[in-house]
């Protein structure tokens, strides 16, 4: 959905760089086309098979990119209150909501039974216990999924590998069987599906279908003892290509494989992607504010720092940074790096990039996911604006945050 005409960088039919000299930089824009492409490419490949595609939506939670998903009938993976809220207000339905996360609250339980969310997808046996009397006391019966652990390893960056027996998520598949025996004592839970979800931003399927194939035969293992178990949920984790050469796998040719492998199981199949439906679809503009060099490096100061997007510096990630305007004066090698006072703050180490002066405009690719929900106020920058493009017509969907936004909700005495 990004390509250049006449040297200028396009987003579908607008040229970027009207947009950041209309509100400004740093913003994240997205395309709306290419999150529904994502989000529709999940969805078609299933064909007839019963599924719910829930997009995860702490990769991207704003109202204007989740009201898109809402309309063309996503289901969401949720992870806290907050996200409940957003979905709702979004028109999402909560018929096609699943809580996942680790650290659920009691108030939160409640406010997703009210909301009538399909199920909760549950990591210990303390939360089912609370689900289970939380159910209780408003009179409902919750429907649930073990999230397990299959002990595979996704081969992806450890913060964002889930899948290993040493990590905080899930129950070690090998107790499941057990807990869920266990879990029969519970009036107000019924256990309806087995999820797993072993990381992010993973490159090879073989692992995801591993992991799909420990679960399935721990399905069986429930259907003869006994439970309905209709559903199994294999979470996210596809990942996108950040670097030039990086193949991503091809979201239609997965949802084959494991139709083909779940078609005779007479399991529905949930999935819960993020990055993969709105990763692509997003960049951040930023503008240069000044080239320097020390005696070692070139350095480009830009705007965006590690407060708008700080993939980079937490997990070393690339994106590829490209001009707004082909210049056509060749390449440097340089950091480049954002205001923030810390030497962790930069965008890209020792890139090649174009040639830019002080004012020119960049994008930085691939920011769609996890790029503004895990921005701060850190050194009291404002937060970015947010831009959702369809077509040839953009709009601003999140305001830039001004002064009185930076202090809200403080108190002076
Ligand atoms: N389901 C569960 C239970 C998850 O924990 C996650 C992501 C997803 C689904 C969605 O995974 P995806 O399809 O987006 O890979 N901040 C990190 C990524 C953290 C992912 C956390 N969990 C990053 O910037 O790379």
């Amino acid at each position: 959905m990004y390509s250049y005409s006449q040297d200028s960088l396009f987003c579908e039919a607008v040229a970027l760089d009207s947009i950041a000299k209309t509100i400004g930089t740093p913003c994240y824009v997205y395309s709306g086309q290419s999150i529904l492409d994502a989000y529709r490419a999940y969805d078609e490949a299933f064909g007839d098979m019963p599924h719910t595609v829930c997009y995860a939506v702490k990769a991207n939670s704003s109202l204007g990119v989740l009201a898109l998903l809402a309309k063309a009938g996503a289901g969401f993976d949720i992870v806290s209150g907050g996200e409940l809220f957003r979905v709702l207000q979004a028109g999402g339905d909560p018929k096609r909501i699943v809580f996942s996360g680790v650290g659920k609250t009691a108030e939160e339980v409640e406010r997703a039974l009210s909301a009538g969310i399909h199920s909760f997808n549950c990591e210990s046996e303390d939360e089912l216990t609370l689900i289970d009397g939380v159910a209780g006391k408003m009179g409902l019966t919750a429907r649930f999924a073990l999230r397990v652990n299959p002990d595979v390893n996704a081969s992806t960056h450890p913060y964002i590998s889930t899948g290993l027996r040493d990590h905080k998520f899930g129950i070690d598949i090998v107790e499941a069987e057990a807990v869920y025996e266990r879990s029969r004592r519970f009036a107000n839970l019924t256990a309806e599906s087995v999820s797993c979800h072993i990381g992010s931003q993973i490159l090879k399927i073989g692992p995801i279908l591993e992991a799909a194939e420990k679960v399935l035969a721990l399905i069986d293992r429930l259907r003869a003892r006994g439970f309905q178990i209709g559903t199994i949920d294999l979470g996210g984790g596809l990942g996108i290509a950040y670097k030039p050469r990086e193949r991503a796998p091809d979201i239609r040719v997965f949802i084959e494989k494991i139709r083909a492998r779940l078609q005779s199981s007479g399991l529905a199949v949930m999935l819960e992607p993020g990055r993969s439906i709105v990763g692509p679809a997003g960049v951040l503009l930023t503008r240069v504010l000044y080239r320097k060099r020390s005696p070692k490096k070139e350095f480009v100061v830009v705007d965006a720092a590690m407060n708008d997007l700080i993939r980079p510096s937490l997990y070393q990630s690339h994106h590829d940074i490209i001009p707004l305007h082909r210049n056509g004066r060749g390449k440097i090698t340089a950091d480049v790096v954002g205001p923030v006072c810390e030497t962790g703050d930069f965008l890209a180490r020792d890139r090649e990039i174009a040639d830019v002066k002080a004012g020119d405009l960049l994008a930085v690719c691939a920011a769609g996911a996890y790029g503004f929900v895990q921005s701060s106020n850190y050194n009291s920058r404002l937060r970015a604006a947010e831009v959702l493009v369809e077509g040839d017509r953009w709009r601003v969907i999140r305001r830039r945050e001004s002064m009185e936004d930076l202090v809200r909700g403080e108190v002076l005495n």
